[in-house]
């Protein structure tokens, strides 16, 4: 019984953190459905805005998230740079990690911030749980299925490791 019990614990509350940079709210929208996804399939979240968060907090959770805004000629958010350097120095072995966000296709450099922070991950050791998902501007129906597939497969990602 006490085995079948902490099994069941073990998949029900794996825990989450996403980080999200939004100047206009198209962003903070991204990562509130990509959170609300995550608590469906059981997933303890934490949403937190870039300014408010430390890269260290990314090691007491089991899914890393970062939704993020593209600036300037494809050019991180300003408030997205300490973040962002302290993330480079992490070690996330053992962690799955996930990168999406909203961008502009008007721009050469459409969503590079979220490709910017997939290539960080790489370097902290975490495993990519699912492919980027870049949204234009503000979600529609598509791109919420996509942020609900992607939050899918992180979660399974996450019971494989
Ligand atoms: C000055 C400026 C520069 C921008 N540069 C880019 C860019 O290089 N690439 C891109 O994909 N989007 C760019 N954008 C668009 C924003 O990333 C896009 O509007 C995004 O949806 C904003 O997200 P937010 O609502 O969460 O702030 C730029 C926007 C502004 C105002």
């Amino acid at each position: 019984m006490i085995a079948s019990k902490s099994l069941f614990w073990r998949h029900s509350m794996a825990s989450a953190k996403i980080v999200y940079a939004s100047m206009t709210g198209n962003n903070e929208e991204v990562a509130g459905i990509v959170e609300e996804a995550l608590e469906n399939l059981g997933v303890d979240v934490d949403t937190v805005e870039i300014s408010q968060a430390d890269a260290e907090d990314f090691e007491d959770v089991d899914i890393c998230v970062v939704a993020t805004y593209t600036y300037g000629d494809g050019e991180l958010p300003d408030e997205a740079v300490d973040f962002y350097e302290d993330l480079e120095e992490e070690d996330l072995t053992g962690k799955i990690y996930g990168c999406c966000g909203s961008g502009d296709t008007f721009y050469d450099d459409f969503g590079k911030s979220i490709d910017d922070f997939a290539a960080v991950f790489e370097k902290t050791g975490a495993t990519k749980g699912a492919d980027i998902v870049k949204v234009d501007l503000a979600p529609e129906e598509d791109d919420i299925a996509h942020l609900e597939n992607f939050a899918k497969q992180l979660v399974e990602a996450q019971e494989k490791l």
